[in-house]
Protein backbone atom coordinates (compact mmCIF):
# COMPACT_ATOMS: atom_id res chain seq x y z
CA UNK A 1 0.00 0.00 0.00
CA UNK A 2 2.70 2.42 1.03
CA UNK A 3 5.03 3.51 -1.80
CA UNK A 4 8.26 5.36 -1.84
CA UNK A 5 8.00 9.40 -3.37
CA UNK A 6 10.23 7.98 -6.02
CA UNK A 7 7.82 5.29 -7.37
CA UNK A 8 5.41 8.07 -7.55
CA UNK A 9 7.17 10.22 -9.03
CA UNK A 10 7.35 12.71 -6.18
CA UNK A 11 10.40 14.76 -5.69
CA UNK A 12 10.53 16.74 -2.43
CA UNK A 13 12.55 20.06 -1.63
CA UNK A 14 12.65 20.08 1.88
CA UNK A 15 16.63 20.57 1.20
CA UNK A 16 16.60 23.75 -0.42
CA UNK A 17 13.83 25.72 0.79
CA UNK A 18 14.48 28.33 3.50
CA UNK A 19 15.03 26.94 7.20
CA UNK A 20 12.86 26.83 10.15
CA UNK A 21 15.69 28.87 12.04
CA UNK A 22 15.89 31.96 9.28
CA UNK A 23 11.94 32.53 9.85
CA UNK A 24 12.35 32.39 13.41
CA UNK A 25 14.68 35.02 13.51
CA UNK A 26 12.62 36.69 11.43
CA UNK A 27 10.16 36.47 13.51
CA UNK A 28 12.41 36.75 16.57
CA UNK A 29 10.57 34.12 18.01
CA UNK A 30 10.69 30.08 18.27
CA UNK A 31 7.80 28.28 16.91
CA UNK A 32 5.86 25.80 19.17
CA UNK A 33 2.19 23.75 18.96
CA UNK A 34 0.05 24.32 21.54
CA UNK A 35 -2.35 21.54 21.71
CA UNK A 36 -5.53 22.02 23.91
CA UNK A 37 -7.32 18.47 24.31
CA UNK A 38 -10.72 18.17 26.18
CA UNK A 39 -14.66 17.54 26.07
CA UNK A 40 -16.43 19.92 24.17
CA UNK A 41 -17.20 23.00 26.19
CA UNK A 42 -14.37 22.33 28.58
CA UNK A 43 -13.03 25.91 27.35
CA UNK A 44 -9.89 24.97 24.63
CA UNK A 45 -11.41 27.71 22.45
CA UNK A 46 -11.74 29.97 24.86
CA UNK A 47 -8.08 29.67 26.42
CA UNK A 48 -6.55 29.34 23.15
CA UNK A 49 -7.75 32.87 22.32
CA UNK A 50 -7.36 34.74 25.20
CA UNK A 51 -3.69 33.67 25.28
CA UNK A 52 -3.52 34.53 21.77
CA UNK A 53 -4.39 38.21 22.59
CA UNK A 54 -1.90 37.58 25.70
CA UNK A 55 0.76 36.63 23.07
CA UNK A 56 -0.03 38.91 20.65
CA UNK A 57 0.49 41.99 23.09
CA UNK A 58 4.26 40.51 23.75
CA UNK A 59 4.80 40.70 20.30
CA UNK A 60 4.69 37.12 19.29
CA UNK A 61 2.99 35.95 15.61
CA UNK A 62 0.33 33.11 16.28
CA UNK A 63 -2.13 31.02 14.25
CA UNK A 64 -5.62 29.62 16.09
CA UNK A 65 -6.68 26.15 14.52
CA UNK A 66 -10.22 24.76 16.12
CA UNK A 67 -12.54 22.41 15.59
CA UNK A 68 -15.52 24.86 14.24
CA UNK A 69 -13.43 26.78 11.88
CA UNK A 70 -11.60 23.74 10.31
CA UNK A 71 -14.25 21.73 9.89
CA UNK A 72 -16.43 23.93 8.07
CA UNK A 73 -13.44 24.49 5.77
CA UNK A 74 -10.42 22.11 4.87
CA UNK A 75 -12.17 19.07 6.60
CA UNK A 76 -15.62 20.20 5.74
CA UNK A 77 -16.03 15.98 4.31
CA UNK A 78 -15.08 14.63 7.96
CA UNK A 79 -17.90 13.79 10.40
CA UNK A 80 -17.38 12.29 14.00
CA UNK A 81 -16.21 8.74 13.65
CA UNK A 82 -12.97 7.48 14.85
CA UNK A 83 -11.73 7.53 11.15
CA UNK A 84 -12.61 10.80 10.31
CA UNK A 85 -11.62 12.06 13.81
CA UNK A 86 -8.26 10.62 13.27
CA UNK A 87 -7.97 11.77 9.38
CA UNK A 88 -9.14 14.95 11.27
CA UNK A 89 -6.16 15.33 13.79
CA UNK A 90 -3.87 14.25 11.00
CA UNK A 91 -4.42 17.02 8.24
CA UNK A 92 -4.29 19.40 11.17
CA UNK A 93 -1.03 18.34 12.41
CA UNK A 94 0.38 18.50 9.37
CA UNK A 95 -0.95 21.74 8.74
CA UNK A 96 0.64 22.88 12.40
CA UNK A 97 3.99 21.20 10.83
CA UNK A 98 4.14 23.86 7.83
CA UNK A 99 3.33 26.61 10.43
CA UNK A 100 6.14 25.22 12.79
CA UNK A 101 8.29 25.43 9.62
CA UNK A 102 7.13 28.82 9.34
CA UNK A 103 7.92 29.50 12.84
CA UNK A 104 4.49 30.31 13.49
CA UNK A 105 3.15 29.48 17.32
CA UNK A 106 0.38 27.77 16.88
CA UNK A 107 -2.74 27.12 19.59
CA UNK A 108 -4.42 24.06 18.00
CA UNK A 109 -7.85 23.35 20.18
CA UNK A 110 -9.33 20.15 18.81
CA UNK A 111 -11.23 17.26 21.64
CA UNK A 112 -8.27 15.20 20.03
CA UNK A 113 -10.40 12.39 22.12
CA UNK A 114 -7.82 9.46 22.39
CA UNK A 115 -4.01 9.12 23.52
CA UNK A 116 -3.86 7.14 19.76
CA UNK A 117 -4.85 10.41 18.08
CA UNK A 118 -2.99 12.94 20.03
CA UNK A 119 0.33 10.36 19.61
CA UNK A 120 -0.32 10.55 16.02
CA UNK A 121 -0.32 14.33 16.28
CA UNK A 122 2.71 14.51 18.35
CA UNK A 123 4.76 11.70 16.59
CA UNK A 124 3.50 14.13 12.93
CA UNK A 125 4.68 17.65 14.32
CA UNK A 126 7.79 16.32 16.47
CA UNK A 127 7.73 16.05 20.48
CA UNK A 128 10.07 19.08 21.04
CA UNK A 129 7.89 21.01 18.98
CA UNK A 130 4.44 19.56 20.95
CA UNK A 131 3.13 21.52 24.49
CA UNK A 132 0.05 19.48 25.25
CA UNK A 133 -2.57 21.07 27.81
CA UNK A 134 -5.95 18.77 29.20
CA UNK A 135 -8.06 21.15 29.50
CA UNK A 136 -10.30 19.06 32.32
CA UNK A 137 -13.66 20.21 33.32
CA UNK A 138 -16.13 17.63 34.57
CA UNK A 139 -18.55 16.50 31.94
CA UNK A 140 -21.69 17.54 34.43
CA UNK A 141 -20.01 21.56 34.19
CA UNK A 142 -19.56 21.29 30.29
CA UNK A 143 -22.85 19.50 29.74
CA UNK A 144 -24.10 22.56 32.20
CA UNK A 145 -22.32 25.19 30.56
CA UNK A 146 -23.88 23.55 27.07
CA UNK A 147 -22.51 26.57 25.22
CA UNK A 148 -23.49 25.19 21.62
CA UNK A 149 -26.59 23.42 22.84
CA UNK A 150 -25.12 19.97 21.98
CA UNK A 151 -25.34 18.29 25.07
CA UNK A 152 -28.67 18.58 24.85
CA UNK A 153 -29.41 17.00 21.58
CA UNK A 154 -26.86 14.21 21.90
CA UNK A 155 -28.85 13.01 25.12
CA UNK A 156 -32.32 13.41 22.75
CA UNK A 157 -30.33 11.30 20.59
CA UNK A 158 -30.37 13.66 17.53
CA UNK A 159 -26.37 13.79 17.77
CA UNK A 160 -25.12 10.62 16.98
CA UNK A 161 -20.87 9.59 18.47
CA UNK A 162 -21.17 12.60 20.83
CA UNK A 163 -18.28 13.11 22.86
CA UNK A 164 -18.43 11.99 26.37
CA UNK A 165 -21.94 10.99 25.81
CA UNK A 166 -21.94 8.16 22.95
CA UNK A 167 -18.20 8.42 22.03
CA UNK A 168 -15.15 8.14 23.99
CA UNK A 169 -12.92 10.86 25.67
CA UNK A 170 -9.69 9.17 27.26
CA UNK A 171 -8.04 11.63 29.74
CA UNK A 172 -4.73 12.18 28.80
CA UNK A 173 -2.45 11.23 31.77
CA UNK A 174 1.30 12.48 30.44
CA UNK A 175 0.16 15.52 29.46
CA UNK A 176 2.82 18.64 29.77
CA UNK A 177 -0.02 20.79 31.87
CA UNK A 178 -3.41 20.45 33.22
CA UNK A 179 -6.16 23.32 33.65
CA UNK A 180 -9.11 22.31 35.77
CA UNK A 181 -11.57 25.21 34.44
CA UNK A 182 -14.13 25.08 36.84
CA UNK A 183 -11.57 25.74 39.22
CA UNK A 184 -9.49 28.66 37.68
CA UNK A 185 -10.27 31.65 36.40
CA UNK A 186 -9.16 32.30 32.55
CA UNK A 187 -6.61 35.14 33.15
CA UNK A 188 -4.88 32.73 35.91
CA UNK A 189 -5.60 29.68 33.11
CA UNK A 190 -3.14 31.77 30.60
CA UNK A 191 -0.92 32.98 33.02
CA UNK A 192 -0.17 29.47 34.10
CA UNK A 193 -0.20 28.08 30.51
CA UNK A 194 2.11 31.32 29.46
CA UNK A 195 4.50 30.75 32.49
CA UNK A 196 5.26 27.36 31.38
CA UNK A 197 5.52 28.00 27.37
CA UNK A 198 7.77 31.33 27.54
CA UNK A 199 11.05 29.80 27.75
CA UNK A 200 10.17 27.21 25.06
CA UNK A 201 9.01 30.26 22.41
CA UNK A 202 11.20 32.98 23.30
CA UNK A 203 14.77 33.64 21.27
CA UNK A 204 17.75 33.63 22.84
CA UNK A 205 19.58 35.87 20.86
CA UNK A 206 23.58 35.70 21.74
S1 LIG B 1 -12.21 15.81 17.18
O1 LIG B 1 -12.77 14.74 18.02
O2 LIG B 1 -12.09 15.40 15.77
O3 LIG B 1 -10.95 16.33 17.72
P1 LIG B 1 -13.08 18.53 16.83
O4 LIG B 1 -12.37 19.24 17.92
O5 LIG B 1 -12.53 18.62 15.46
O6 LIG B 1 -13.28 16.98 17.26
O7 LIG B 1 -14.59 19.05 16.73
C1 LIG B 1 -15.34 19.16 17.89
C2 LIG B 1 -16.48 20.18 17.75
O8 LIG B 1 -17.42 19.72 16.79
C3 LIG B 1 -17.23 20.30 19.06
O9 LIG B 1 -16.76 21.39 19.84
C4 LIG B 1 -18.67 20.50 18.64
O10 LIG B 1 -18.94 21.87 18.50
C5 LIG B 1 -18.76 19.88 17.26
N1 LIG B 1 -19.39 18.56 17.23
C6 LIG B 1 -20.41 18.20 16.38
N2 LIG B 1 -20.71 16.90 16.50
C7 LIG B 1 -19.88 16.38 17.45
C8 LIG B 1 -19.72 15.09 18.02
N3 LIG B 1 -20.46 14.05 17.62
N4 LIG B 1 -18.77 14.90 18.97
C9 LIG B 1 -18.03 15.94 19.36
N5 LIG B 1 -18.14 17.20 18.87
C10 LIG B 1 -19.05 17.44 17.91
Amino acid sequence: MSTTNEERNIYTTFDTILKREDKEKLLNQRSLVIWFTGLSGSGKTTLAQNLEKVLYKKGFLTQVLDGDNIRSGINNNLKFTEADRLENIRRIAEVSKLLINSGVITLNSFISPTKEIRDMAKGIIGKENFFEIYVNAPIEICEERDVKGLYEKARRGEIKNFTGIDSPFDAPIDCDLEIKTNVLSIKDSVELILEQILNRIERKVK
